[in-house]
């Protein structure tokens, strides 16, 4: 028996845009999914596809067991975690040895083909590295890392990715001459947000800033506007919608004290907060149980 974890993430900066090859920042964070492998000849079927493909991918037969606090379908890759955690806990159980780079490359080609082609290759790294990452085209590098105090809010309004990258590209399709340097300009706050990472007013002003702008590419949505709001007006250094948008979480930077505060204005809006902060291990071994 192996028991494996892996952290959610949340962009902090750059969504969309890095499908245009600009600068983006994403972050692990605390809330893990874990997951127990063990071995078995005539295992009970598994209802997740993304777990199914884990095990035929690497030819091996086992039960599988998962506990998640990550909430399934909100931008937080729960699936990418769960995905990490269970081809670690695959390696560890049947001795295959496979290095974090290898994970995160397999992992990514299951989330591809589960997905049907569109896959984040963000949301794969981010959780089995932990830490903050840069991402710029194919490259990815972690930056320092940061305590930041985020508080997340969960509208709980279910979205697509899929859509949401799809609205973006007919957007730019009819009028680049909009669309591009608005793409620019969120590339441009990435840039200035990196220098700024120990600086967290800046970085507060950074984040509203790209929120103003993913809403100019017409991935906001109402309900997140209002906790991005509200998050605000309770103290928080800046808040902006985080991952594809049209529904799904918005993230608020926050100073340490103003934390619950935020926390309690998100929940008074009907949504699910979740207070949290970096996870710098990313996959990670637990112990067996
Ligand atoms: C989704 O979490 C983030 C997007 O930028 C898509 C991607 O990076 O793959 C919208």
């Amino acid at each position: 028996m192996a028991t494996w974890s892996a952290p959610g993430k949340v962009f902090l900066f750059g969504e969309h845009a890095v499908v245009y090859g600009k600068p983006g920042v994403a972050m692990a964070i605390k809330p893990r999914v874990t997951v127990t492998v063990r071995k078995h000849r005539h295992p009970p079927r598994v209802r997740s596809p993304y777990i199914e493909e884990c095990f035929r991918s690497t030819g091996v037969k086992g039960s599988v067991y998962i506990r998640s606090q990550i909430p399934s379908s909100s931008g937080l890759g729960s699936s990418a975690a769960v995905t990490t955690a269970t081809l670690a806990a695959i390696s560890d159980e049947f001795g295959l040895n496979f290095s974090k780079e290898e994970i995160a490359r397999r992992a990514f080609a299951i989330e591809k083909k589960v997905q049907k082609g569109r896959a984040s290759p963000t949301d794969t790294y981010v959780t089995t590295f932990g830490g903050i990452v840069l991402i710029t085209g194919d490259s990815k590098r972690r930056l320092p890392p940061q305590n930041l105090h985020l508080v997340i809010g969960n509208s709980q309004i279910s979205h697509s990715t899929a859509k949401m990258v799809e609205h973006v590209a007919k957007e730019r399709q009819h009028n680049p001459e909009i669309v591009d340097p608005i793409l620019d300009a969120i590339g441009a706050v990435t840039t200035q947000a990196i220098k700024s990472m120990n600086k967290p007013q800046q970085l507060g002003k950074c984040m509203d800033i790209n929120h103003a702008l993913l809403e100019a590419l017409g991935v906001g949505h109402p309900v997140l506007s209002k906790l991005v709001l509200s998050s605000r007006a309770a103290g928080a250094f800046g808040a902006k919608l985080t991952g594809a948008g049209g529904g799904g979480c918005m993230v608020a930077l926050c100073p340490k004290h103003a934390k619950s505060r935020v926390a309690g204005a998100i929940d008074a809006m009907g949504a699910r907060s979740i207070i949290t902060t970096i996870d710098t291990k990313g996959i990670r071994k637990e112990k067996d149980g």
